[in-house]
């Protein structure tokens, strides 16, 4: 018995895992193992020695029951140690930022303007970028060889379709269809056969805005306007109205407020002149009101378009248009909003 001790003590030092445990459990516990080996010999071991030795098997039975239990918690220990370290977190770490968009400074600018409009009851409508010439031009009130179609060189897809030089075209396309009285402003995006500089592009956005009701006046449209520029651009700037011509409308103004940088004392961005033109409006022309089968002596409107861009980059001091369009992240990312 104690051979066998001493041997079980050598095993037990080359245990590794838990398999080899089983395994040393088996050949000194099991039933043909050393140990009951050693119990059968009980029936050959006289009766007085017996008790003594049976306590000696069993004695030896426990010890290798014990030691091999014990193993078996410190592998499973080791084990559970070596998991523990290969899955640690180190919660000290700083987590990893994501890139969040933002939106481009021209949706940006168009999103606060048309919330002014849609606060003063105007409800947003879209139409087409590709149009027809009637819609862009003639229903307009531009004959074909008017020479206010000089005003705006057109990329004409085919005969008679072109892309919108203007969004004016919203004008017969949503009076057609309606009753006055209407609100509505149309944003989107225009395209004008222009040389590309600075200041001008081929493509820009434009917001287009049309009020046609029973006893709308001039003063609607200057109320209007002023407190929707002084909304947009503060309400210290002063807004004036000059007389201006559109096909379209009658009478045709343009809208300046006071230089916001120079407060109308004169400088770089009003070119010295103390103002900044933003838009284009008027009074319904009645002539267009009765191409789209409204009575003219019953109804009045009136309209206006402005440029986006030329907004957010008066207001953002953006000096060169093109790069509202080349989309270089470095650049735009300067003008996050949120
Ligand atoms: N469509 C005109 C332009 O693009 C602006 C405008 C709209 C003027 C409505 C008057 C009324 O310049």
């Amino acid at each position: 018995m104690d051979t066998i001790r001493t041997q079980f003590a050598t095993e037990l030092k080359a245990v590794q895992t838990v398999k080899d445990v089983e395994a040393l459990k088996v050949r000194y516990l099991g039933k043909k193992g050393l140990v009951a080996e050693q119990m059968k010999r009980l029936k050959d071991v006289s009766d007085e020695e017996r008790p003594q030795y049976g306590k000696k098997v069993n004695d030896l039975r426990l010890e290798i029951e014990g030691a091999l239990e014990k193993k078996l918690h410190s592998l499973e220990s080791d084990e559970l140690a070596k998991r523990l370290e290969a899955e640690h977190i180190d919660i000290t770490l700083p987590g990893r930022s994501r890139f969040v968009g933002a939106a481009h400074p021209v949706t940006h600018g168009m999103e606060e303007m048309l919330k002014i409009f849609s606060d003063l009851g105007f409800s947003i409508q879209v139409g087409p970028e590709v149009d027809t010439d009637y819609y862009n031009f003639e229903v307009l009130n531009f004959p074909p060889d008017h020479p206010a179609r000089d005003m705006q060189d057109t990329f004409y897809i085919e005969p008679g379709m072109l892309l919108r030089t203007h969004t004016s075209t919203i004008q017969a396309r949503f009076l057609e269809q309606s009753v006055p009285p209407v609100r509505i402003v149309c944003p989107g995006r225009c395209f004008r056969n222009e040389t590309i500089s600075s200041r001008s592009h081929v493509f820009f956005h434009q917001i287009e805005g049309l009020c046609v009701d029973v006893g709308i006046s001039m003063q609607d449209l200057v109320w209007t306007l002023t407190e929707f520029v002084q909304r947009l651009f503060g309400r210290d700037v002063s807004v004036r109205f000059r007389p201006s011509y559109f096909p379209f409308v009658e009478p045709g103004l343009e809208l300046d407020i006071s230089c916001f940088l120079c407060s109308g004392k004169g400088c770089a961005l009003c070119k010295k002149t103390g103002w900044l033109e933003i838009l284009g409006a008027g009074m319904i022309h009645p002539q267009v009101l009765k191409n789209v089968g409204i009575d003219p002596e019953k109804y009045t409107g009136f309209a206006w378009g402005m440029g986006i861009e030329r907004s957010v980059m008066l207001r953002s001091g953006m000096k060169d248009i093109r790069e509202l369009s080349e989309n270089d992240m470095r650049f735009l990312k300067q003008f996050r909003t949120c």
